[in-house]
This record gives structure tokens, C-alpha cells and sequence, in this order.
């Protein structure tokens, strides 16, 4: 093989260097300099046959409305979630990137997705053996049989049985172990990883298959390779979760054919990944008589209204410095809402810890849940179980205002749907209801909230 040419890019700036070094002379940024291909031995392609076809091939400039889009059909990936996520199934040709965290259950989803369809899937691994896919196929349990196993990690090879089977779908388990025999470094090094979705990029392009990539992530959650795998891929799904709980989350980073709002919700069992379609109804958690510290607050999801429950806990601190803990939940915003409750409600809560737990393991950043948050403090500081049929859904400003936030009326009616009796949302939000079961009670200041509470 010829040799391959290389240089040192630092992957902030973006400046070259002719050797490896640790800090970028020019932007001096530390550890950010790393070895890429610029010049390749034989022209690289998913396919060297059709290398030549890519003049004919050569695309004309269209009029946005000569544009014929009935290619862009989407595939039905047979999975509520899934598609409402991709925004309505998987377009023709696209590149996806699944990352999570190890054991999250990415593998899972996709095996579980390419399982189900009716259409020819190839699923492509380089992680496991077919035996041992073969062992999480018999926990799924699927119906159809369309898909094909390989366990391979030369791209070339892989191209090659693309060919014999002509899938509808490509699924890669993981992008981080494909190595292309145009470049010489190892799997999983950036100018493979680059290479190897290039080749890919190419494939699905020309021939308008889908292909599905699994992605690890690395420990600060970013997706291991460089930053330029997530700009040349078209959708970027995020596989999230609490490993101690059930419920995975798949979000969209970037989507190029929808909205990244959306969110599909999965409960792991041990026969797979079940499509959560009513999540309101498990996330408030089951119990005995009101207990004091909760409440449920009605955030939105993408466009999906989703009802949680706040647990707060507040009890006088054993040490000198009071310990402030929150999980699902930013911590600077829950010191900000403790002083909120300090400052303009008069609550001595400087010389209490405090916990707020978020249940169900899940991550909300919604404003809307700010009140059920001050709710669950002042429920657990007082210890007064609050009704367990009242809902918040307000967002607390810093001068203890109770702030209007989007969407009310799809909150309101989710609530109402799910048996709750009352709401509190912020006197300045718009509300065209009329004729609700379910008592909407408008508030205007932090006050108004100890009221009901106290
Ligand atoms: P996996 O898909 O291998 O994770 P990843 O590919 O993201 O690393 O998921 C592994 C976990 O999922 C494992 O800890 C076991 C669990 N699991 C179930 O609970 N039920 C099942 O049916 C399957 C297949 C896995
Ligand atoms: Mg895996």
C-alpha cells in the first residue's frame, strides 16, 4: 500500500502542524491537536464501480419548487416513538447517529427496530457475535424475519454484502469499530471514524438507503470521534436514561428533517425496549395516602404534555453548612428558588438541607416546573401533605412573581384528563378554556402559594 500522508490538526482551531505537540500554538488550547489523513493512496468509495458514475451523477441547480421531494418518502420504522423522534419515520438516503452511554440499550433499539420492519434490514456488528445477537433476537421475540446479521468491521467487506443482500436498512453496531483499508490508523481513531462515515455518506446518498449508526459516548457525554462525525451525519439521537431505572429517553440533537423538540419514551424490560405511549400515568409514582414533599408538577416534552412528580425533602442541617442536592433538576436553579422562598416569602431555609428528586430517574429543564418545585419545599419544610390532585404549572421569577409559560392550555387538559382537581398556573397566562372539570387556579405571587399550602 502506498503510504498515506498525514498531518496534525488542532481540532479547536483548526491550525496545522507537521508534528504532534501538546498545546495549539495559536489558540493554546491543550490536548486538541490530532494526527488526520490529507492525502489517500487510491480514491476511496463505498463502491469502486460506481466511482465513475459520480459526473453522470452530477447534480444541476433546480428552482426550489422544480424540486421533487415524493423521493423523500419516509421509512416507517413500525415504532411510535422512533418515528416521532425522526419526525415521522426515517427519510430515504439519511444518515442517523444513535450515541448513549454504555449499556444504556442502544444495541437493543436498533436490533429491536431492524427486527420489526418488513422490509430487508442488514444489521452489521462489530461488537458482538452473531451467536450473541442471536441470543438478544430470542429476548425480543419478533415477528417478521427480514433481517440480516453480519459481524464485520472492514467497510469494503461490508459494501460488498450490501451488494449480495440489497437491504432497505443499514444498521452499524458501532461506527467506532469500522476500519476502511484506505487509511492505515486503527479503529475508532479520528481519521477512520471520518473515512469510514464518508464511505457511508456516500453509500447512502447514492444508493437512498437509510443507515442507522450506533455512536459511543465519551465520559463528558459527547460523542467519541471528532465534532465533525456529528456535522456530517443528518440526524443525531441521543439514547438517555438512569441506568437504575427503566425508562430511556430518546431525544434529537440535530435533525435536518424535524424538529428536535420531540421525545420517545421506552421502558426497558427484559423481553426489550417497550414503547411507553402514555408516560403521565407511570412517572407519578403509586402510593398510600398524601405525603408530604410531593408534588406533581405538568411540564412539556417536545410537544407532548408529561405529568412528574417533584419529591422534596427538608430537614434541619446536622453540620454547619446545609447540604442542597437535586437529581433531574439543575442545582443553581433550586438555590435560586430557596432564596426566592427565603427573600420574598420570609422562610428560614438557609440553615436546612435540602433534597429534590425528580422520580422516575428523568431529566427535566422545563421553567414550568419551578412552582411544583417551591410546592414540594414548602410542603416538606411545614410537612403538609399537599392534595394529591393538585398540579402546578408555572415558572417563579426572582422577585417571587409567578411567571406565564407556554402551552398552558395543553397542560391544562392533560391534568384534566388525568383526574387531577386542581391546577395552579401564573393570573397573566391567556387561558381561552372554558367549561373545564378541572378548577384552574390563578396566582400572581409566591405568596398566594404559601397560602394554599400553609
Ligand atoms: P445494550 O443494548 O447492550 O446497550 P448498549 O448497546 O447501549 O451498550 O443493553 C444492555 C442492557 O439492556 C443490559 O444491561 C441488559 C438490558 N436488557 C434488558 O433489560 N432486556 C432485554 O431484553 C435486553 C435485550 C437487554
Ligand atoms: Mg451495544
Amino acid at each position: 500500500m502506498a503510504k498515506v500522508k498525514t498531518t496534525f490538526f488542532c481540532q479547536n482551531c483548526g491550525s496545522q502542524y507537521a508534528k504532534w505537540q501538546g498545546q495549539c500554538t495559536s489558540c493554546k488550547a491543550w490536548n486538541t491537536i490530532a494526527e488526520e489523513v490529507i492525502q489517500k493512496p487510491e480514491k476511496s468509495s463505498w463502491k469502486t464501480a460506481t466511482s465513475t458514475s459520480a459526473s453522470k451523477r452530477a447534480s444541476k441547480p433546480l428552482k426550489i419548487n422544480e424540486i421533487d421531494t415524493a423521493q423523500e418518502a419516509r421509512l416507517d420504522m413500525q415504532d411510535a416513538e422512533f418515528n416521532r423522534v425522526l419526525g415521522g419515520g426515517m427519510v430515504q438516503g439519511s444518515l442517523t447517529l444513535l450515541g448513549g452511554e454504555p449499556g444504556i440499550g442502544k444495541s437493543t433499539l436498533l436490533l429491536q427496530v431492524a427486527l420489526r420492519l418488513p422490509y430487508k434490514t442488514l444489521y452489521v456488528s462489530g461488537e458482538e457475535s452473531q451467536k450473541q445477537i442471536k441470543m438478544r433476537a430470542e429476548r425480543i421475540n419478533p415477528k417478521e424475519n427480514n433481517c440480516y446479521i453480519l459481524t464485520e468491521t472492514k467497510t469494503q467487506n461490508i459494501f460488498k454484502q450490501i451488494e449480495d443482500v440489497a437491504p432497505d436498512l443499514v444498521v452499524i453496531d458501532s461506527i467506532q469499530t469500522l476500519h476502511s483499508d484506505y487509511i492505515e490508523s486503527s479503529a475508532g481513531s479520528i481519521s477512520q471514524i471520518k473515512e469510514c462515515t464518508t464511505e457511508l455518506i456516500k453509500f447512502a446518498k447514492e444508493t437512498a438507503t437509510p443507515v442507522l449508526l450506533i455512536g459511543h459516548i465519551t465520559k463528558d457525554g459527547h460523542i467519541a470521534g471528532p465534532k465533525i462525525l456529528e456535522h456530517m451525519v443528518d440526524t443525531v439521537l441521543q439514547f438517555e436514561g438512569d441506568r437504575n431505572h427503566v425508562f430511556r429517553i430518546l431525544r434529537a440533537h440535530k435533525n435536518r428533517f424535524g424538529s428536535t423538540n420531540e421525545l420517545g419514551i421506552y421502558e426497558m424490560q427484559g423481553s426489550g425496549l417497550r414503547e411507553v405511549s402514555n408516560p403521565s400515568e407511570i412517572l407519578i409514582s403509586e402510593k398510600d395516602g398524601e405525603l408530604s414533599g410531593n408534588a406533581v408538577a405538568a411540564t412539556l416534552e417536545g410537544l407532548r404534555p408529561l405529568m412528574i412528580e417533584v419529591q422534596a425533602l427538608v430537614s434541619t442541617a446536622v453540620y454547619g453548612t446545609p447540604q442542597r442536592s437535586a437529581t433531574g433538576f439543575n442545582a443553581k436553579r433550586l438555590n435560586m428558588l430557596l432564596a426566592v422562598l427565603e427573600k420574598r416569602a420570609g422562610f428560614r431555609l438557609g440553615a436546612k438541607d435540602v433534597f429534590l428528586n425528580i422520580t422516575g430517574g428523568i431529566t427535566v429543564d422545563d421553567p414550568a416546573i419551578d412552582l411544583a418545585v417551591v410546592a414540594a419545599i414548602l410542603s416538606s419544610n411545614e410537612d403538609v401533605a399537599l392534595p394529591s390532585d393538585y398540579c402546578f404549572a408555572a415558572e417563579v421569577g426572582l422577585s417571587g412573581e409567578i411567571r406565564p409559560v407556554q402551552r398552558v392550555e395543553q397542560r391544562i387538559l392533560e391534568a384534566e384528563k388525568l383526574g387531577f382537581s386542581t391546577i395552579f398556573v401564573s393570573k397573566y397566562n391567556k387561558i381561552a378554556l372554558k367549561n373545564t372539570l378541572i378548577k384552574i387556579q390563578l396566582i400572581s405571587k409566591i405568596e398566594d402559594v404559601v397560602n394554599f399550602i400553609v
